[in-house]
């Protein structure tokens, strides 16, 4: 179990009836499992290599976890199901997910791979909101895992564009990376500069204020 999937499971509630989207391996379901860290937990996955895989490693377990070989929801008719975990596919592929989630999924735990702030965005328009965020790091690289319900939680244009993790490293790591963007924008594109410029300031002072 690596730390981005430990962080998902400390989103899990006791009550929680969990599906895991996009298992590959099943490790979080088996985990989940195993610890009794949850009522039931199902596992899903797009690819029936990584299916068979996660099968395999169940079997090896000897745990009851339901599988099932699905694009995201389509092809799940379970409907006691309230949870459901997204991770490790890019934004584009959350959002397609989301689009078919049924109503009696009350909460969601994503991380994604790439375009947090597109994500944030189209997570509101949607009537989702992000409850927690929490940033990992693991080998070099951050994580960043969000808690999603479908009860109002107020956002801002700030909250949606850097979220709202604990870890003040973690926006180090944002403002980082937009000075080096910056430093790689030739000097007569002075809008993008500017843009980058105003990134920059608004995550110093985000950062002054953790
Ligand atoms: C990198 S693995 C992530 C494994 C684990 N969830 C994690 O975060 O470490 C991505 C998995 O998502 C699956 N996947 C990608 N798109 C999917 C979709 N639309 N529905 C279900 N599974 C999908 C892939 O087949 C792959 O097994």
């Amino acid at each position: 179990m690596n730390q981005k999937l430990r962080a998902i499971a400390s989103f899990i509630d006791q009550d929680d009836i969990v599906l895991d989207t996009c298992c590959d391996h099943a490790y979080l379901a088996i985990y989940l499992k195993k610890n009794e860290l949850c009522q039931k937990v199902y596992a899903s996955d797009i690819n029936p290599n990584a299916l068979n895989g996660a099968k395999k490693n169940i079997l090896a377990s000897q745990l009851d976890i339901p599988t099932y070989l699905s694009d995201g929801f389509k092809n799940i008719d379970v409907k006691d199901i309230n949870t459901a975990v997204i991770a490790g596919v890019g934004a584009n592929t959350v959002i397609d997910i989301i689009r078919y989630a049924p109503e009696h999924i009350q909460k969601f735990i994503i991380s994604s791979n790439n375009h947090l702030g597109m994500l944030r965005k189209s997570l509101y328009q949607k009537g989702l909101y992000i409850k927690k965020e929490i940033a990992i790091l693991d080998k070099h690289k951050y994580y960043v895992i969000m808690l999603v319900t479908r009860e109002y939680v107020k956002e801002d244009r700030i909250s949606l564009k850097y979220g709202k993790s604990n870890h003040q490293d973690y926006y180090l790591s944002l403002l980082k990376k937009e000075q080096d963007v910056l430093q790689q924008i030739p000097k007569r594109q002075i809008f993008r500069q500017l843009e980058h410029r105003m990134n920059i300031q608004e995550l110093k002072r985000l950062i002054k204020r953790i």
